[in-house]
């Protein structure tokens, strides 16, 4: 017991040492001086690990985390295969949905037979027909499409398997446990969204509303079949996070948590603002094939930017907006450029902030790195529409920025209010005037407002 208390108290010494020269510091520098210690968690008695009260059970973090990057990865792998589906236009080769059936066709009647049956869809008749599609090309879209239904499976399986040994060995602590059957469910809904979207491509386009009548499924369904695949790698990879990286409270002192707060509130600007919104736009350019629309960039056409007569007047306004190619295209690139520009902005903000954490600074500039090499895939989609690697890549590229920007989110995520009340807490007893000073240092307009009420309640004595 003597021993715990000791060690709190060199812990807190320790941190009131790195408060007070850092206020210090700041007082006779004008220059920005990035400054961070961290405590060792391991050892430390004042750090509280979430992980285990919510999550695993402890000694299980790195075990389901692992199995979560597992699952992540193979999400980001599927997400890949499933875009080469649609750039090859092999998506609509499998006109039916059997998902007890694994095996590819066995002989050649069964191929026969699965050719004649996809000869029936508009696909067929009103395009491959034409350009000769024989058994042999058929075998070759179908393989693709088959391939992605099968990957499909086999993460279910992932899933599925190690979820219900955790669960059997009582691994799982019920946030957990909450949150993977959600992701369960959402994940088993991915395959009916799936069918759903391809149920949408078999049909004859005269008969729909949509602009464009050759034989695609529909982008809004395609929007959103895509849009939960990038919705489960998140919280797949947030969650992973969540075991396998140390406890924000092991990185964060008083003082990096106004920086960290700071910075947070930055990147959630983006991350609930602009980046859904691109992600979105982006799916419909895909959709519609908008990157055929006009091949240059800043410029569109003759234009520096959209026009008047870029708009569609014969069709509903709003239609305009997700499947009018060349302003859906517009839209996506521009909303991305100007994402560039604002995190460009961000960086100088995040390069003033004195106090924050070497990892967090690292990820924001893992976020500008992301960001400048997507956009000049994005250009290169443009530039050369017929080449779908390049839109191929696109896609790694905006996982990855996703990736980015969810781990800099996590590096500056909220600490547990436990954790700051027991640093306020010491301090007070310990240093009232080096307490009453470091209230005043903090913004509280940049702090959450857990952090403050936490805070609040500390300095009334409460
Ligand atoms: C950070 C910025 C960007 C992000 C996060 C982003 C993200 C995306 C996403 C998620 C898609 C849909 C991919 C899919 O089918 O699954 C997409 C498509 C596309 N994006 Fe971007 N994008 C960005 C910037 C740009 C820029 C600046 C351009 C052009 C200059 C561009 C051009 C395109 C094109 C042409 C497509 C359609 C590709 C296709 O037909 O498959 N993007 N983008």
């Amino acid at each position: 017991m003597l021993g715990k208390y000791s060690r709190l108290n060199t812990a807190i010494a320790r941190q009131y040492i790195q408060d007070k020269g850092q206020h210090l510091r700041r007082k006779f520098s004008s220059q920005p001086q990035h400054q961070y210690k961290s405590y060792n968690y391991k050892e430390n008695p004042i750090i509280f690990n979430r992980i285990n009260e919510q999550y695993v059970i402890k000694g299980k973090e790195r075990v389901v985390g692992w199995w979560l990057i597992s699952l992540s990865a193979s999400v980001f792998s599927i997400v890949i295969l499933g875009g080469y589906t649609r750039l090859s236009k092999s998506g609509l080769s499998m006109v039916k949905w059997h998902p007890h059936k694994v095996g590819l066709p066995k002989n050649n009647e069964e191929w026969e037979q699965e050719f004649e049956e996809y000869k029936q869809f508009p696909e067929y008749y009103l395009f491959n027909k034409e350009r000769g599609l024989d058994i042999d090309g058929f075998k070759r879209i179908y393989f693709v499409e088959w391939a992605h239904r099968i990957v499909a499976r086999s993460i279910g399986a992932l899933f599925i398997l190690p979820f219900s040994y955790f669960l059997m060995r009582g691994y799982l602590q019920p946030k957990l446990k909450k949150s993977l059957f959600a992701l369960l469910a959402f994940g088993s809904l991915q395959g009916v969204i799936g069918w759903w979207m391809v149920k949408s491509g078999l049909v004859d386009k005269n008969k729909t509303i949509e602009l464009d009548k050759t034989p695609r499924v529909s982008p809004y369904r395609l929007t959103v079949h895509g849009y939960s695949a990038y919705i489960i790698y998140g919280v797949g990879v947030w969650l992973a996070m969540n075991l396998l990286r140390r406890p924000q409270e092991a990185v964060i002192n008083l003082a990096n948590m106004a920086d960290h707060a700071s910075m947070r509130k930055l990147l959630l600007r983006s991350a609930h603002g602009i980046l859904p919104l691109i992600l979105l736009y982006g799916f419909f350019t895909s959709g519609i094939q908008g990157r055929y629309a006009v091949n240059n960039y800043p410029f569109v056409g003759q234009n520096w930017f959209l026009t008047r007569n870029h708009f569609q007047g014969d069709i509903p306004f709003w239609q305009n907006f997700t499947e009018n190619k060349i302003v859906v295209q517009v839209i996506h690139r521009t909303l991305g450029t100007l994402f560039a520009l604002l995190a460009l902005k961000g960086g100088y903000e995040v390069y003033k902030m004195k106090n924050l954490t070497p990892i967090a600074r690292k990820a924001y500039w893992l976020i500008l790195a992301a960001i400048t090499l997507q956009i000049c895939i994005g250009i290169g989609a443009i530039w050369y529409p017929s080449e779908i690697w390049i839109p191929n890549l696109h896609q790694a590229g905006a996982l990855t920025v996703l990736t980015s920007v969810l781990f800099a989110c996590h590096t500056c995520r909220k600490v547990d209010p436990r954790h700051m009340r027991n640093l306020l807490g010491k301090l007070k007893i310990d240093d009232p005037q080096a307490y009453e000073r470091m209230m005043k240092g903090f913004n509280k307009k940049q702090l959450s407002k857990t952090e403050m009420d936490a805070m609040k309640k500390f300095y009334e004595g409460k």
